[in-house]
């Protein structure tokens, strides 16, 4: 009895592992590695790091929007506030250099990359 519970507690772990994997959060198999962001996609990256002050659509909350309409800058301007946020705001950087970040330089543009071309939702 308790070894078939034990079974039946292993297969329900092994069953959860399965639907973790096939989480909306992995990007497609085929996804190039210059597109992702940590690993995932930018919108999923997105949504983790950034939608509790930009908004979930991009919309803006506690932080301005950042949808293409609204963002009129050169790319670079909008690189460096990622990369090295907005000392005296709530704006962390996120670049390698910060103790709270780790973003490559590629990993920034891409993130401007998407947030420039991508409509909100
Ligand atoms: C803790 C809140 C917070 C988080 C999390 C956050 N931001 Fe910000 N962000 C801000 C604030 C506040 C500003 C406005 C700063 C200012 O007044 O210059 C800002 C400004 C910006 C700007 C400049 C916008 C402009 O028009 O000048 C960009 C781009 C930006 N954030 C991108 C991001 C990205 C991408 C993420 C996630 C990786 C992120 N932010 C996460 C609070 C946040």
């Amino acid at each position: 009895m308790a070894r078939l519970r034990t079974l039946a507690l292993v297969a329900a772990g092994a069953f959860a592992l399965l639907l973790g994997a096939c989480g909306d959060d992995s990007p497609p198999p085929d996804a190039p590695v210059e597109d992702l962001v940590r690993g995932r996609e930018a919108h999923v990256y997105y949504a983790r790091s950034c939608s509790t002050c930009h908004g979930p659509q991009r919309e803006g909350r506690s932080a301005p929007p950042l949808t293409p309409a609204v963002l009129t800058e050169e790319p670079a301007y909008y690189e460096a506030a990622i990369a090295l946020g907005r000392p005296g705001t709530a704006m962390p950087g996120w670049g390698a250099q910060a103790v709270n970040g780790g973003l490559s330089p590629r990993e920034v543009v891409r993130l401007v990359e998407w947030l420039l071309e991508t409509p909100a939702r």
